[in-house]
């Protein structure tokens, strides 16, 4: 096999993270070299408790780092009403034996950036705000990161928190500017994409019809989340961070990508947090975001359900 690529992601645990998680648990291409965890669908303490039962469930090694607790500047309300309280559906499970790293999730990006210059993958499918501090401890991050996929936005104002604003800009619009303003490229899978690629719940459900103590823990920790995705959005559910994984592991399966330039807007009433997309390149600036706009619906499906139905290596 050939050199595998060095994956990293920070991410706040919250159940469609875990899927993502699970998703690149079982990628054979990449080779997880940490997570880094943020405070967004629910608080730190709850996603770092999460990212370490998720690992020891799926038998999985890899060294967990906490992350900022807050965003840059101004606080903001967590999403517990989608996740659950404890960000995995409230079902009480036993905590993790496995403990978090000493060493700060800001530090962490630092030095896996280095350790892996030039071939990291860093997968954002939370709030920024760790990977923004990372930027301004080390301006020259990016210079080491051979590819960034961001989880977030809304690329024509239809959000999920705001009309104009997704959950992870708007949790920290602050971190989101600094970090889109500091790399000259990153690919996006943004809150649109998702709802334009619901899984039917229907059939998700059939997906849980395996023996692997994986699928099983989803399909527990995910319940809360799935039958409130019923009562408020119908037949289809949305699992921002899968599709943005499936991108990230595997863009071939990108079918239409569009590259515009992208600013994040941190001040408005109605628009703070929003993306603010230039479609007709109106100020000259360089097209640093590759748009997600349509992926191969049946290979991601395909990537879930065989996550859902893998065992430890
Ligand atoms: O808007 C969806 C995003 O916000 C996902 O990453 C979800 O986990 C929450 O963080
Ligand atoms: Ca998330």
């Amino acid at each position: 096999m050939t050199d595998r690529i060095p994956l990293l992601i920070d991410t706040d645990p919250g159940v469609d993270d875990a899927l993502a998680l699970l998703m690149a648990f079982n990628d054979p291409r990449h080779e997880l070299v940490g997570l880094t965890i943020a405070a967004g669908n629910v608080g730190l303490k709850h996603t770092v408790a999460n990212a370490l039962k998720l690992c020891e469930v799926a038998g999985v090694d890899v060294p967990v780092f906490a992350g900022a607790d807050a965003p840059l500047l101004h606080p903001s309300p967590d999403a517990g009403y989608v996740h659950g309280q404890d960000g995995f559906g409230d079902v009480g499970y036993e905590a993790a034996k496995r403990k978090v790293e000493a060493e700060h999730a800001a530090l962490a990006i630092i030095r896996l950036s280095h350790e892996h210059a030039g071939k990291l993958l860093l997968v954002a499918l939370g709030p920024l705000t760790n990977v923004a501090l990372a930027l301004k401890l080390d301006p020259t991050l990016p210079q080491r990161i051979a590819r960034l996929v961001v989880m977030g936005g809304a690329v024509t104002c239809q959000g999920n928190i705001t009309p104009a604003a997704e959950f992870n800009i708007y949790f920290d619009p602050e971190a989101a500017h600094i970090v889109f303003e500091a790399f000259e490229h990153l690919d996006l899978a943004d809150w649109e994409a998702v709802v334009a690629h619901g899984l039917l719940h229907d059939r998700v459900v059939g997906w849980f019809k395996t023996d692997s103590a994986r699928g099983q823990f989803y399909e527990r920790i995910s319940e809360k989340t799935r039958m409130w995705s019923i009562d408020r959005r119908g037949d289809h559910w949305h699992a921002a961070d899968a599709l943005a994984m499936a991108f990230a592991l595997e863009p071939e399966g990108a079918l239409d990508v569009q590259s515009r330039p992208v600013s994040i807007e941190l001040d408005g009433t109605h628009s703070r947090g929003a993306t603010v997309v230039d479609w007709r390149r109106q100020e000259g600036k360089p097209d640093k975001a590759a748009i997600l706009m349509k992926y191969d619906q049946q290979r991601f499906e395909n990537l879930i359900q065989a996550a859902l139905s893998a065992s430890p290596a």
